[in-house]
C-alpha cells in the first residue's frame, strides 16, 4: 500500500515538474519574441522584396485628412508598396520620434506631412547619412533643399488667390469697405500661411477690401463652432437688442474667409443652432478643400464658394516613390490638380467627393 502512495506521489511530483519546465521554455520564447519585434530592422520586417515607405501623417483633424491617409494607402495597396504608418496626434515632437524609427528600420523611402514649417534640419540630416530618401507631401518646410528629394501637394498660394479672386469678382459693383473676418489654420505651418499669402496677394489691389481679424482655428470643427460662438456673443447692440448680422468689435462682418470646411461647418453648426443663415443676411462665405458636407452646404445655399484642396495624393505619390527607388530624381514640386466650386455651378454636374 505505502509503495502504491510513493509510486503516485513520484508521478504528480513529474507531472507538476514537466508543467512548470513546459511553462518556463513557452515564456522564455515569448520574451525573446518580444525583444525581437522591438528591434526589427528592414531585414527581418520584409516578408518579400516590397519597397516599404515609412508614412508619417499629422493626425486626422478634418475629413480631408481622413481621405489623404485613405488615398496614400489605396495606392500602395495598388503598388505593392508596405507602408509602416505613424499617425502623429498633431505633435511635431511625434513625427520627428516615427521619422527617426523609420530611419532605425532602414525603410526605403519616407514619406511626412510636416505639420509646421520649422524644426526638421536635424532629423532630415539624419536620414540623408542613413542613405533614405524623403518625400513631403500636403505641406513644405523652412529647410536646405537638399535634404529632401521633393514636394507633392496642393498649391495653397494659388488656393487664397482663387478665393480671393471669387471674391473681388463677387463685390466689383460694391462701394464702401468690405469687412474680412479669416478663420485660419494650424500656426506656423506652410498652408496656412501660402493661403494668406495668395489671399491678400489680390485682395490688396482694392483697398475696400479689409480683413478686420484673423482667429486660429487649427483646422478643427469644434474650434469653427467656438469662433462662430464667440462671434454671436459679442452679436449685441449698444442698446441691448442682438441682431442677425455677425459683427467683431462692433465692425460688421461682410465676408466669413475659412482656411478649410471642417472649420467652416463648425462655424455654420453654431449659427444653425442660433437659428441664424448668415449667407441669408448677405454675408459671403468662402470656404477651402472641397469635402462632400460642404458643398451639400452650398448647395442648401449656405456657403458662395469653395475653393478645391486635393486630398487625393496617393497614386502621384506612388509613382514619385518607384522612381526614387530606382535611383531617378523626382521632380522638386508636383503640383495636384484644383478647381473651385461656387454657388453659380451647376451643380448636377458634381461627382461625389469622396471625402
Ligand atoms: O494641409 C491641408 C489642410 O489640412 C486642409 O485644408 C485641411 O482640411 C487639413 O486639415
Amino acid at each position: 500500500m505505502k509503495r502504491i502512495i510513493g509510486k503516485n506521489l513520484i508521478i504528480s511530483l513529474s507531472i507538476l515538474f514537466i508543467t512548470i519546465a513546459i511553462a518556463v521554455i513557452i515564456s522564455v520564447t515569448l520574451i525573446h519574441s518580444k525583444t525581437l519585434n522591438n528591434s526589427l530592422t528592414k531585414k527581418n520586417i520584409k516578408n518579400s522584396d516590397k519597397l516599404i515607405l515609412g508614412f508619417s501623417q499629422i493626425g486626422s483633424e478634418s475629413s480631408w485628412r481622413t481621405r489623404n491617409t485613405q488615398s496614400i494607402f489605396e495606392a500602395a495597396a495598388d503598388n505593392d508598396i508596405q507602408i509602416l504608418f505613424d499617425d502623429a496626434q498633431q505633435k511635431q515632437e511625434n513625427q520627428l520620434k516615427a521619422i527617426r524609427s523609420f530611419i532605425v528600420y532602414q525603410v526605403d523611402v519616407i514619406v511626412f506631412v510636416p505639420i509646421v514649417e520649422d524644426g526638421w534640419d536635424n532629423v532630415l540630416q539624419e536620414a540623408k547619412d542613413a542613405g533614405i530618401p524623403v518625400i513631403l507631401v500636403d505641406r513644405q518646410i523652412n529647410a536646405d533643399p537638399s535634404l529632401y528629394a521633393g514636394f507633392l501637394g496642393e498649391n495653397g498660394v494659388e488656393e487664397g488667390r482663387r478665393a480671393a479672386r471669387y471674391l473681388v469678382n463677387k463685390c466689383k459693383n460694391r462701394s464702401g469697405d468690405i469687412n474680412i473676418f479669416e478663420i485660419s489654420g494650424t500656426e506656423n505651418s506652410s498652408i496656412v500661411e501660402d493661403r494668406a499669402r495668395g489671399f491678400r496677394e489680390i485682395i490688396s489691389t482694392n483697398s475696400k477690401f479689409k480683413i478686420i481679424h484673423s482667429e486660429n482655428g487649427d483646422f478643427l470643427r469644434s474650434r469653427g463652432k467656438e469662433i462662430g460662438d464667440m462671434l454671436l456673443a459679442s452679436n449685441v447692440l449698444e442698446n441691448g437688442n442682438t441682431t442677425n448680422t455677425i459683427y467683431y468689435n462692433k465692425q460688421k462682418i461682410d465676408v466669413i474667409f475659412s482656411h478649410n470646411d471642417s472649420m467652416t461647418l463648425g462655424f455654420l453648426d453654431s449659427m444653425e443652432a442660433h437659428k441664424i443663415n448668415p449667407k441669408g443676411k448677405g454675408t459671403i462665405i468662402i470656404s477651402i478643400d472641397g469635402e462632400q458636407e460642404c458643398i451639400d452646404a452650398m448647395i442648401a445655399g449656405k456657403i458662395n464658394c469653395v475653393v478645391e484642396c486635393n486630398p487625393n495624393h496617393g497614386q502621384m505619390l506612388m509613382a514619385l516613390v518607384k522612381q526614387i527607388a530606382r535611383g531617378e530624381p523626382i521632380p522638386r514640386i508636383t503640383y495636384n490638380y484644383e478647381t473651385v466650386f461656387t454657388e453659380d455651378d451647376n451643380f448636377s454636374k458634381y461627382d461625389p467627393r469622396g471625402y
